[in-house]
């Protein structure tokens, strides 16, 4: 890595990342979503357009703006919006990351008129999303890397080694909800790798654009040996 100009790292390369929350429609004023804001998946965006890379960012709901020019933004609402682009996008490029927080269910049927309130309770149907990751993992071609986010606040490494090999991933980046600083609505974050050699590599808490350098060297020590 040391012997290639930082901005001249991923020149040439084409990433796609997933950043923010989905929002799933119940009627027309109201969703199901989550505290995802979309700074990690930002700031990763941000390392590898520095680095020289063409960046496909597919975000859902956020108040954040991409800043390089070299980033292309695709703003998305739902799960189902999200997985059309990113499956669209996938066999154009050289790696994705896929950051965001996905809604695993959504209402099986949005009404398309406000509902009303009526008896105490209230049930709402749901459907499983579709996991675009897994799907990713799927379609994924010699050649190509793709990096997923394990959240998780129990068996940790476990379940996200088991996730890395369920979905066919190259490392995956486990963020657990103990670590004081880490996750949702912070402005750091404190990341766990495992690659799919099984190494573990533990980082301190930093920055989110600290920690989206850390994942970036990551992706360049793969890409170039
Ligand atoms: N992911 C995705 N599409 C989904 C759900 C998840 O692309 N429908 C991706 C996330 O962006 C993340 C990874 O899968 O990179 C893991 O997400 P996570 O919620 O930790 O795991 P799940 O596989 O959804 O399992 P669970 O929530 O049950 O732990
Ligand atoms: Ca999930």
């Amino acid at each position: 890595i040391n012997s290639i100009s930082v901005q001249q790292q991923l020149t040439g390369k084409k990433i796609l990342i997933t950043a923010g929350p989905t929002y799933e429609a119940i009627d027309p004023v109201r969703f199901i979503g989550n505290h995802s804001t979309g700074k990690m998946g930002f700031a990763i965006a941000e390392d590898v357009a520095k680095r020289g890379a063409d960046v496909i960012l597919v975000t859902g709901p956020t108040s954040l703006k991409a800043e390089h020019k070299n980033i292309k933004t695709i703003a998305v609402t739902s799960a189902e919006e999200m997985y059309t682009q990113a499956v669209s996008f996938f066999n154009t490029v050289d790696a994705a990351i896929l950051s965001a927080a996905v809604a695993d269910y959504k209402p099986t049927q949005p009404a398309q008129q406000k509902i009303k309130k009526s008896d105490d309770s209230f049930n709402l149907e749901l459907t499983k999303t579709r996991d675009i990751l897994a799907d990713l993992g799927k379609m994924k071609e010699n050649g190509q890397l793709l990096i997923g986010f394990a959240l998780e606040t129990n068996n940790e490494i476990e379940n996200a080694k088991i996730k890395l090999k369920k979905k066919n991933l190259d490392f995956i980046i486990l963020n657990s909800l103990n670590d004081k600083g880490a996750g949702f609505k912070t402005d750091t974050n404190k990341i766990t790798i495992i690659d799919k050699d099984e190494k573990i590599e533990e980082y301190d808490l930093k920055s989110k654009a600290e920690v989206a350098h850390d994942i970036v060297n990551k992706v360049i020590s793969i890409i170039h040996g």
